[in-house]
């Protein structure tokens, strides 16, 4: 959560910050500030709340002549958001600040330290006791010295920017367990250099990064960037890595809302998460990516599989499959539950840790306790050179390109193609699915896209209409079976977290085991209701509700007319084959949680008290 970045080059500062931050907004949005160098002197702008407000501050001074410079996007952890507690953070001089992502957890002893040596706090954040650790270990001349030192002293996480007015052509950055991605210039350019908590800050101006790892301090310069292990002060030699997402990827497009625009973009996300991969003449699958051999594959006896949030509901759709294509136990956890369970791993164990961002807090977590205790590690993950994808020993990249919406909409579905894909491969290799049923699958897999595309402006409306119905009310039931019921879970946080209704998704035959009392006149339920190997079973479910006079929205196969004398809104899909219903099926939801939530006046982008990137436990 909270998202930084700064820059050092040629071009005015004030605007790239902001961009930046634009860029960065989603990690957080309880306050942002900004810092940059003018005429020998630190000028710091703060604001409450959303970035449009420090904007409102910098109209004055957006063409400042000022060539460096650090903002700081805020998610609250330690501390109210207020203005006071907005970053950067300064020392007692104010010549010295700090921007910082994660949390100190031995700030309340430094604190009470650093106060009884003199140092003045202005606010109640664990990142100000950093700026007075600097600036107690600082001896005027040696910025990278006192920085080394105090981070060392610190207990925690961090992705930190640290700025001194003695030193004009200098920014420095270190990371340890936050993001931090530096933007490099071409040798000899003087372009420039940047750092960030994310990519999409840097592709306005360099598609050239460097991902810092745990406990390296890096310099930046005008032309130039060092990067030094921060115990030894030991320089490091860093690959640069070239990305290739473009800057309006990270735009809206013309759509009102990024998660609108994401969801429109999930025809072309699905298409790039599977080609390459598959090779629908042949039926066959490949993914060298693993880093598995054949042998190995054979020898998994158990898939243990992680995640948080909608990646947890994509883990659970996978259950389903890879139990039923390949006949391999899975079990899925949360990842905050897996890292203190005892846990019975290893080699013979793959687990997949799955997650958009890569960053994670529990899951991360979850998965270096997995390979401490022996497991293989395979991450599906969406973004280049996350911490994630740098320690599993081999990655399925979804490719969704960035994400900004809160809500994950197009990464959740391309982790369902990764996972489908796994499950694909591992039949193949295991030899549990004849080619020809596996060729019939990837040619399924292939139609989606066009299908989606086809669809979706007809969902789009009718999601409207039910919108409109539905907009007032307060409590929402999401009913599935089989491999659809992770999606009703989804589609229930989709509502609940952008429009603030009360949404609950259960398992349909649950449902006469406690949640049916809640069903009454003004109650809900939307059923997801494919013709598939359960639909007897959830129908029978469905009448229940019926029964119980509950306002019934089904969602069902086209050409099933029979849909229409059980529910007060039917909407029909077009019919793929069973296994790919999950992807299908979420899309519809989507909308309609976008339209309740647009309806209500909700910020759809930026639901309250959410950060898209969970990295604090
Ligand atoms: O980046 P991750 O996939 O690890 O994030 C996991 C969850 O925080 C995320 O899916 C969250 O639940 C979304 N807001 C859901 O829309």
């Amino acid at each position: 959560m909270c998202g930084i970045v700064g820059y050092i080059g040629p071009r005015r500062v004030v605007p790239i910050l902001l961009e930046g931050l634009k860029r960065l907004e989603y990690r957080g949005y309880d306050s942002a500030g900004l810092v940059y160098l003018h005429q020998g002197g630190l000028v710091k702008h703060r604001a409450m709340g959303k970035l449009v407000n420090l904007e409102e501050k910098l109209d004055a001074v957006r063409d400042v002549e000022s060539h460096i410079g650090l903002g700081h996007t805020r998610w609250a952890t330690h501390g109210s958001p207020s203005e006071l507690n907005a970053h950067p953070h300064s020392d007692c001089t104010g010549e010295l600040v700090v921007v910082h992502n994660g949390i100190i957890e031995n700030y309340h002893a430094l604190r009470e330290e650093l106060q009884g040596k003199g140092h003045v706090f202005r606010s109640e954040t664990d990142t100000e006791v950093l700026v007075h650790l600097i600036e107690e270990l600082f001896n005027g001349k040696n910025l990278l010295a006192a920085v080394r030192k105090a981070l060392q002293r610190v207990q925690g996480s961090y992705a930190v920017g640290v700025m001194w007015s003695g030193a004009p052509d200098m920014l420095i950055a270190a990371r340890c367990q936050s993001p931090l991605v530096l933007g490099v210039p071409e040798p000899g350019d003087g372009g420039g250099c940047l750092l960030a908590s994310d990519i999409p800050a840097l592709l306005p101006y360099t598609n050239r990064v460097v991902f810092l790892d745990d406990h390296e301090v890096a310099l930046l310069y005008r032309d130039r960037f060092e990067v030094r292990k921060l115990a030894s002060g030991r320089e490091v030699s860093k690959e640069v890595k070239i990305v290739d997402w473009n800057p309006a990827m990270a735009e809206k497009g013309g759509y009102t809302h990024f998660m609108l625009k994401e969801i429109f973009e999930q025809p072309q996300a699905i298409l790039s998460t599977f080609r390459g991969r598959v090779d629908p003449e042949n039926g066959q699958v490949s993914l060298p990516e693993l880093g598995l051999s054949d042998r190995e594959i054979k020898g998994i006896k158990r898939i243990s599989l992680l995640a948080c949030g909608s990646s947890w509901h994509a883990a659970l759709v996978a259950k389903y499959w890879l139990e039923k294509r390949v006949g391999i136990p899975v079990e899925v956890d949360i990842a905050s539950e897996f890292r203190y369970r005892r846990l019975i791993l290893d080699k013979s164990v793959l687990v997949v840790p799955i997650s958009q961002s890569g960053e994670t807090a529990d899951t991360l977590a979850g998965m270096r306790l997995a390979r401490q205790a022996g497991a293989r590690v395979l991450t599906i993950c969406n973004v280049l050179g996350s911490t994630m994808t740098r320690e599993a020993h081999g990655t399925i990249y979804t490719h969704a390109g960035p994400e900004i919406g809160v809500a994950s909409t197009k990464a959740f579905t391309c982790q369902l193609v990764a996972l489908f894909l796994l499950t694909l491969y591992f039949a193949q290799v295991r030899g549990t699915m004849v080619a020809e049923e596996r060729r019939t699958m990837i040619e399924s897999l292939v139609e989606l896209p066009p299908l989606v595309a086809k669809e979706l402006p007809g969902w789009l409306e009718e999601m409207e209409r039910l919108a409109e119905e539905f907009v007032k009310s307060r409590h929402f039931l999401f009913l599935a079976r089989g491999e659809n019921f992770p999606i009703a879970l989804e589609g229930a946080l989709k509502l609940k977290e952008i429009s603030y209704i009360h949404a609950e998704g259960y398992a349909a035959g649950e449902m006469k085991h406690g949640p049916i009392a809640l069903i009454d006149r003004d109650m809900p339920v939307l059923a997801l209701a494919p013709q598939d190997g359960v639909y007897e079973k959830l129908i029978a479910n469905v009448e229940e509700v019926k029964a119980r006079h509950g306002r019934l929205i089904l969602l069902g196969s086209r050409g099933d007319d029979g849909l229409a004398r059980l529910g007060e809104f039917v909407v029909q899909l077009p019919v793929v084959m069973p296994d790919l219903n999950p992807i299908l099926y979420t899309i519809p939801l989507q909308l309609l949680a976008y339209q309740v939530a647009r309806l209500r006046g909700c910020d759809v982008d930026q639901p309250r008290n959410l950060a898209k990137s969970v990295t604090v436990e």
